[in-house]
């Protein structure tokens, strides 16, 4: 596995425990960020989510991965890929930042490097993702990435939009 990988103005590297703070700081907690996730977590909840994609790295060599912003060196979100189900066999792209964070283009420039990493390291064939109707936001990176929606599913407690990238029809690599 290729982390840290760099970015233009990001860095994704795999989840420490001396994240918690931060990540909890920057979104979990955050109100507008966890609006469509099911809601900001106390730091419990952070902290599930961190060992969870800890564990997740350990086992398959891919998870969530926290965003660090280069020039600040701040944690600003985190993206990166986790199975949509334990049996498999879909994995989905995902990605969330701090709302002070948005709209700086960081969604699609973090996912481009997950989906670099997915199709080229890890060899994947094609990628998923989810997301809820009204996050438009989510819906415009999606279809920015050259996804394409194929109806709806009850995934991860809620109807979600389910959408679909195959490898050959990636821009992989990433456009410079
Ligand atoms: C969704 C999210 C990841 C987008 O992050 P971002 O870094 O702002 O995304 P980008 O800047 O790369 O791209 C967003 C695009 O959507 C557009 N957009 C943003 N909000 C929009 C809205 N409400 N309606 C229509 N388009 C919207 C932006 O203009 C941009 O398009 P452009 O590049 O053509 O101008 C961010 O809002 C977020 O973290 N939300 C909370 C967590 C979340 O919902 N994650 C997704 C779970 S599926």
């Amino acid at each position: 596995m290729a982390l840290p990988i760099f970015t233009e103005r990001l860095v994704l590297r795999p989840y420490e425990a001396g994240d918690l703070e931060q990540l909890h700081a920057v979104l979990y907690s955050d109100v507008d960020a966890m609006r469509l996730l099911g809601g900001p977590r106390d730091l419990a909840g952070t902290r599930f989510a961190l060992e969870r994609s800890m564990t997740q790295q350990e086992i398959t060599g891919f998870s969530f991965w926290p965003v660090i912003e280069r020039e600040s060196g701040l944690l600003v979100g985190e993206a990166g890929m986790f199975p949509l189900s334990p049996d498999g066999p879909d994995v989905a792209l995902g990605y969330a930042f701090g709302a002070r964070w948005w709209g700086r283009g960081y969604a699609t420039e973090a996912s481009r490097a997950v989906i670099d990493e997915a199709f080229g390291e890890l060899g994947m064939e094609r990628l998923v993702a989810i997301t809820r109707e009204a996050n438009l936001g989510s819906r415009h990176v999606l279809e920015k990435l050259g996804f394409r929606m194929e109806g709806v599913r009850h995934v991860w407690g809620a109807e979600q939009l389910f959408f679909v990238l195959d490898r050959d029809l990636a821009q992989f690599p990433a456009p410079e």
